[in-house]
């Protein structure tokens, strides 16, 4: 029986060398994917009949959902920003952060008193769904794509909602954490159809996966 390939879309950069990491102790691996100087978009393990691609976070949920990828691993900001339609299957306890309001001391009063704040973010409908449905609250939300932190000192915004992992860069600029949305880690999410039509493999892999995660506690 010929099987077909099993597709992975990975999140270029940490992510992507933690994933590979776990996959390796399940007895997955990519040689072709280890060499760094490499400007191939896509790597095969022959063997295993598998593939894995590396996209930039935002996209990986998207090659999943039209089943571009079977299997995408993905940060929990990322998913919950884009919103679409996947079985999100396995919280992989890398990539450890959480989703937070931040800003100077001095806007805590301004967030408490539900005043008309600006709030700047890479993550406009996460800080959309924060402030309207579980605060209440009212605030423009101004979308940016990156050192988020510059925004509330150089007077764009009175607070950020952005990831924190260890607090240096807030700690570098003079900010706090006013409010903490939600934790955050990196996810395995699997297309649909993929789930049904290749239930047998990917079951198998999350079994063997959790097992890891489990054993590594
Ligand atoms: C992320 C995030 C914060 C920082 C948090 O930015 O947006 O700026 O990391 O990490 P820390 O709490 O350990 O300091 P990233 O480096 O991904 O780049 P970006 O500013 O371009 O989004």
């Amino acid at each position: 029986m010929s099987m077909r390939y099993l597709t992975f879309a990975l999140t270029k950069g940490r992510l992507a060398n933690q994933t590979m990491d776990l996959l390796s102790r399940a007895g997955i691996t990519c040689k072709e994917m280890e060499d760094k100087d490499t400007r191939k978009l896509i790597f095969v393990n022959e063997e295993l009949k598998m593939k894995f691609f590396l996209a930039k976070g935002p996209d990986v949920p998207t090659y999943v959902e039209y089943g571009a990828a079977d299997i995408g691993i993905v940060g929990k900001d990322t998913l919950m920003e884009e919103g679409r339609n996947l079985f999100e299957v396995l919280d992989l306890g890398f990539g450890k952060c959480r989703m937070c309001v931040c800003g100077p001391q001095s806007s805590a009063e301004m967030l408490k008193h539900h005043e008309l704040i600006r709030v700047a973010t890479k993550y406009p409908a996460i800080a959309k769904d924060y402030f309207y449905n579980t605060k209440h609250q009212t605030v423009e939300i101004i979308k940016l794509n990156g050192s988020i932190e510059l925004a509330p000192i150089v007077g764009l915004s009175e607070v950020i909602v952005d990831i924190v992992e260890t607090g240096s860069t807030l700690k570098a600029n003079g900010l706090v954490v006013l409010e903490e949305i939600c934790p955050l880690s990196a996810r395995m999410v699997v297309n649909q159809v993929s789930m049904r039509m290749e239930n047998e493999r990917i079951r198998d892999l999350i079994l063997k996966l959790s097992t890891l995660l489990q054993d590594a506690q």
